[in-house]
């Protein structure tokens, strides 16, 4: 039993300098006392998770200590002070883990100890449960859609390229009308945005297009990339050791589009646990100091694992995508265009606001594929009515266009740049032209009173 007001240590120290640290803990005055001695981190982050103590003291160099470690720790209500002896510091590196204090000697640990213990709890679970991390400058949209291959990916590169091309040049036709979308009116002023985009030269904004679909990853390899790029995983091994330079990040994303970076997906399902957790949480902040847009391609499970919830520290299997979902700015929901992707999409958009995840509630509900063959004559109406009875949403059309989506895929290229034409195309950029004016309206200071002003197509409640 340990007297009130004692602070509890547990110590993960290597060497010999181990004694000499439960020895100066234990010092009549120090005010802590060390309840468990553990040989590793595996052995410390147990005690923590029962709760054996109220402060860890580690060795600076404990093997496996990182990002997602010392998470956990906060996670159990365990504040974190190194002691890094060493002639050179690694202060910086031990602060971008997310340790509380450093202390420089043996001396300074019970005054360390202290100080943390008066300092008000961090949210144990602030690393993971974040509603929406807005670190840096860049926006982060997730791409989500539910089975079916309703074309997240397809959506999440089109979306990325256009977002690259920048906001349209000044129309003086002026802003599109739904209204209008089947008039001539209409047809001409979508054929003007589309070549108004063409005209505009090289890309405008800085996009990194990123891939977390552990159950089907495919963004490296339907752009032609080879599979053995760290990409995504890479740069969470690196946000995992220490700091995440923006300069690291680049090079696990190389520019594979026009203005839009890649970080590839794992290369086998199997490897999702690689996906997950505060690492992943610091390449989405990292990213957005790196490029103006991060569009995430996501898997279609949205389950939290069997009594599990998001924030515990275990790795999830859907951890990716969640994570995703949690930090966006604005979710692109995708369904397919015809009547069993229509019925998935509805079935999806309830699961989406029962997560027990806290999301934005800037969300684009796109139908991709719209097309008479399978919804009947007057597709697009067909579709409107349908999503507003059944899930009070106005969806974002993008039609079938096979043509454009096959040579796509023969070339491992965008629309862009193989079938710039494309009717599907246009509607991509409609899509981006969208999305940045949610961005834009969100950052206006009216926008703050009301999460719903200026989005159209919203779930309703
Ligand atoms: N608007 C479209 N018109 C024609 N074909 C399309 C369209 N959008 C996507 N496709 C095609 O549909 C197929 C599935 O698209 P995509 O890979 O983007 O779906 P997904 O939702 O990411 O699937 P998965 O579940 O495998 O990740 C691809 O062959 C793609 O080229
Ligand atoms: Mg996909």
């Amino acid at each position: 039993m340990t007297a009130a007001g004692t602070i509890t240590v547990l110590c993960a120290v290597l060497g010999p300098v181990e004694s000499t640290v439960v020895r100066r803990l234990g010092e009549a005055g120090a005010a802590v006392t060390v309840t468990r001695r553990c040989a590793d981190l595996t052995e410390l982050l147990a005690a923590a998770e029962a709760g054996s103590g109220r402060a860890a003291v580690v060795s600076a160099t404990l093997p496996g200590l990182g990002r997602e470690p010392v998470a956990r720790l906060h996670q159990a209500g365990v504040r974190v002070i190194a002691l890094d002896d060493a002639p050179e510091p690694s202060t910086e590196r031990l602060g971008a883990i997310g340790v509380d204090a450093v202390a420089r000697s043996v001396h300074e640990l019970p005054a360390a100890v202290r100080d943390e213990h008066t300092r008000p709890p961090t949210a144990p679970d602030a690393d993971l449960t974040r509603p929406r991390a807005r670190t840096g400058r860049g926006r982060l949209i997730a791409v989500w859609g539910p089975v079916g291959a309703p074309g997240r990916t397809t959506t999440a590169i089109e979306l990325s390229v256009a977002l690259a091309e920048g906001p349209p040049a000044p129309d003086r036709t002026g802003p599109p009308r739904r209204s209008g979308r089947g008039s001539l009116r209409g047809r001409l002023s979508r054929a003007g945005r589309a070549s108004r985009r063409a005209r505009r030269g090289g890309p405008r904004e800085q996009v990194v297009l990123a891939d977390a679909d552990t159950y089907g990853p495919s963004v490296a390899p339907r752009l032609g990339l080879l599979d053995d790029s760290a990409g995504l995983a890479g740069a969470v091994r690196a946000a995992a050791a220490g700091p995440l330079e923006v300069e690291s990040l680049a090079r696990h994303a190389p520019v594979t589009l026009p203005g839009v970076r890649v970080l590839g997906g794992i290369v086998r399902p199997a490897r999702w646990a690689e996906l997950s957790g505060a690492a992943l949480d610091a390449v989405w902040d990292r990213s957005r100091d790196l490029a103006d847009w991060v569009v995430v391609d996501t898997g279609p499970v949205l389950e939290t694992d069997e009594l599990l919830s998001y924030d515990t520290r275990a790795p999830q299997r859907n951890g990716a995508t969640l994570g995703a979902l949690a930090a966006a700015d604005v979710v692109v929901v995708v369904g397919g265009g015809d009547p069993i992707g229509l019925h998935r999409l509805v079935r999806g958009l309830d699961d989406l606001a029962a997560l027990p995840v806290p999301l934005t509630p800037d969300r684009l509900v796109v139908v991709n594929r719209v097309r008479a063959a399978t919804v009947g004559d007057g597709p697009r109406g067909a579709v409107r009515t349908a999503l507003a009875r059944f899930a009070g949403v106005d969806p974002f059309l993008v039609p079938d266009d096979p043509a454009g989506l096959d040579a796509g895929l023969l070339t491992g290229r965008a629309l862009s740049e193989c079938a710039p034409g494309s009717p599907a195309r246009t509607a991509f950029g409609d899509l981006a032209d969208q999305v940045r004016r949610i961005v834009r309206e969100r950052m206006s200071p009216r926008a703050e009173a009301s999460p719903w002003v200026g989005i159209p197509n919203r779930r309703h409640a």
